[in-house]
């Protein structure tokens, strides 16, 4: 109890701290419970590691000469919050906690969220030199693991949007409904440079062009750490949430049938090309990243000319922390530490860490990481300098994010609150429904069909993903493969419709196309003005969404078969992760709509189809007519032209006024 008590009358000084910053005014953590061996700092004279009037590398210095061996290997310990007891976090020194894809509190709403954080953060604070916890979420399109967040479209998307300023709103939205539930680490974004559009990791790169991904990913990390307006930050602070651009490097560049990992084709499989090519096509988002101020980057599963990235001492030591000058931490990705050398984990580590990672995901068997790992610095296998420059950059981080001054979430009941109240704010919802407006490709438009009039008299709707938000969304929604059937907040593409025609319009849904109960008063079907179909893929997320066939659902190409019997004019708008193969099919509908994976927003997807906002999005992928033809892309499919090229080549995207373009029929 006196315990308690000591710590609300801490985190009320931390809130007045909150309020009102002075560099010198800053507060003493509550004394060390129980596990602490050595007494508490004083309350009037601060270590120097917790002035924050020091500058940061001074801070450093003196807190890495306080912590024991102990204290450094658990700074470099991420782990998996399921897997994470809560009486470990203190006896083992752990530095950093997540929430892998889909991972949730039981209770996934924001006080749950800031329960689960609160718990982790609270038990660091512990420990005799206070660490406080960095925990971390993969908030890829909005904060994706939360229960009704703000779903934003996937990066293929905003790469067809192709505005910065867009992604940086979006990043800093993501950022605020982060901190609303006490996280201040995202990783995000993915700056992947996609060659191979089979690859199931497509959408979580903007484009397949590396300066469009360079200008969308250094946006996209200014929009996570800068403060927002109003933002009071704790004395010293620097970043709002610390973005992790991923996953380093060339993780879009491995190719076909090179993946070892079971069920995978080219998922964390291996790029062949030499140094020149790599760093032309994927260092430059790297380079900008740097620049921007990114201070985590996450390695790749995927190998170069066979050497995992994760051992890889020239790419992430040479040219990442020597050539590009980047300071921050390397943290490694899921369990990809024990692929450098399957079966011999000791051997793995000892490898990565001298190789330049300095943070483990290890994520589940932390107390066998840790010993491993204290093995091998005893051992004389990894010097102590690399420990002591892996802690010093894990540091950095926490020195940056303020959390010394501000462990989130504790002691920030007012700054939660005031965020919590912006999740799915008006605000943030305009700006998703924006995002989708801009993201929609108009890939054909015989006949002007499009815009659509709202006073259309009936209009018949088709497929599973108008009325299905998990097809809207994707992978890496709620869920890390996207699962169907959950219920998030959000708007389907029915709905949106609905909301949107006039008074005398009639809507009618049959997911199979085939509106047998509408009939004229002969009896005869009924034919409707437009017909809509929605043609999506199942969600997937990572190599389980590697594809040989880039097909879409059979359902839903007869639901457009029948309803192209049923309407007199078609629209098809596509719900997918990438180009999908469509060649075929072209001539069934006169308008031809690729919509990505929109998010929870259907609304912005209407807004252009009834011609209130601008189709403006262009082709962030090339579009193939063919899966023989793959992997195409600019570099490739360059002076292909007739039935050797492209159906849509990269940045093609029609307005409203253009008049479609001839397809030409090839076998
Ligand atoms: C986790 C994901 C992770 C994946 C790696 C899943 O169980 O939820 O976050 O990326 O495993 O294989
Ligand atoms: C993915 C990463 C992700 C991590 C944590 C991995 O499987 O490759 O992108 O950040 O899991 O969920």
């Amino acid at each position: 109890m006196r315990f308690l008590l000591s710590r609300l009358a801490a985190l009320s000084l931390l809130l007045v701290s909150c309020a009102a910053p002075t560099p010198t005014a800053a507060p003493t953590l509550p004394p060390t419970s129980t596990t602490a061996p050595s007494p508490a700092p004083s309350p009037t004279v601060l270590p120097p590691y917790r002035d924050p009037s020091l500058p940061v590398e001074a801070r450093i210095d003196d807190l890495l000469a306080r912590m024991t061996l102990e204290d450094k290997l658990g700074q470099m310990t991420q782990v998996e919050k399921g897997a994470m007891k809560l009486g470990d976090v203190a006896p083992y020194r752990i530095g950093s906690v997540l929430s892998g894809g889909g991972g949730s509190p039981l209770q996934n709403d924001p006080a749950g969220w800031v329960r689960m954080t609160g718990n982790f953060q609270q038990r660091a604070l512990e420990t005799p030199l206070q660490i406080p916890v960095l925990y971390g979420v993969d908030a890829v399109h909005g904060h994706n693991n939360l229960l009704n967040a703000t779903i934003f479209p996937h990066n293929i998307g905003l790469g067809a949007a192709n505005d910065p300023d867009l992604a940086r709103r979006i990043a800093r939205a993501t950022a605020i409904e982060m901190m609303a539930t006490g996280i201040p680490w995202n990783f995000a974004p993915t700056i992947a440079v996609p060659q191979d559009i089979r690859w199931g990791r497509t959408y979580e790169g903007f484009s397949e062009n590396t300066e469009i991904v360079t200008r969308l990913g250094a946006a996209y990390i200014e929009g996570l750490q800068a403060f927002p307006d109003g933002y009071v930050p704790a004395p010293g602070q620097t970043l709002f949430v610390a973005a992790t651009p991923k996953h380093f490097l060339g993780d879009g560049g491995t190719l076909w049938e090179t993946s070892k990992t079971p069920g995978y084709r080219l998922d964390q499989g291996d790029m062949q090309m030499d140094d020149a090519a790599v760093r032309a096509l994927f260092l430059p988002p790297y380079r900008a990243a740097v620049q921007s101020g990114a201070l985590v980057v996450m390695a790749s599963y995927s190998s170069w000319n066979g050497v995992k990235m994760h051992a890889h001492r020239y790419l992430l030591t040479d040219v990442l922390k020597g050539e590009l000058g980047f300071r921050g931490l390397v943290v490694s990705d899921w369990q990809a530490v024990d692929q450098i050398y399957p079966g011999d984990l000791y051997r793995s580590i000892v490898t990565a860490i001298n190789a330049g990672v300095d943070m483990v995901m290890v994520p589940t068997d932390y107390l066998t990481f840790l010993r491993h790992l204290r093995a091998a610095v005893e051992r004389g296998d990894i010097p102590p300098e690399r420990i002591d420059d892996a802690v010093r950059r894990i540091l950095r981080v926490k020195f940056a994010l303020g959390l010394f001054e501000r462990p989130a979430p504790l002691g920030q009941e007012e700054t939660l609150a005031a965020f919590q109240a912006r999740i799915r704010s008006p605000e943030h919802l305009a700006l998703a429904r924006e995002a989708v407006r801009k993201s929609l490709v108009l890939l054909k438009n015989e006949g002007q069909t499009l815009p659509l009039d709202k006073n259309t008299p009936l209009i018949f709707v088709a497929g599973e993903g108008a009325v299905n938000l998990a097809r809207q969304t994707g992978g890496w929604t709620v869920d890390w493969q996207g699962k169907e059937g959950f219920r998030t907040a959000g708007t389907t593409l029915l709905q949106a419709l609905q909301a949107a025609i006039g008074p005398q319009t009639r809507v009618v849904f049959d997911k199979t196309g085939q509106f047998a109960a509408e009939k004229d008063e002969n009896g005869q079907p009924l034919k409707a003005d437009v017909g809509l179909v929605v043609l999506a893929e199942f969600p997937y997320a990572e190599g389980a969404g590697d594809s040989a066939s880039l097909t879409l659902p059979n359902e839903d190409l007869q639901a457009l078969r029948a309803l192209r019997e049923r309407a007199d004019r078609v629209v098809v708008v596509i719900f997918s992760g990438r180009p999908v193969i469509i060649t075929d099919l072209l001539p069934l509908a006169e308008a031809w709509v690729a919509a990505w994976l929109p998010g929870s927003e259907g609304a912005g997807v209407t807004d252009v189809l009834f011609g209130d906002a601008p189709f403006t999005g262009k082709l962030p992928y090339t579009w193939p007519r063919r899966v023989e033809q793959l992997p195409m892309n600019i570099h490739n499919a360059a002076g292909k032209t007739g039935c050797d090229g492209p159906l849509f080549p990269f940045g093609y995207g029609l307005t409203t006024e253009e008049l479609s373009p001839v397809i030409l029929e090839c076998d």
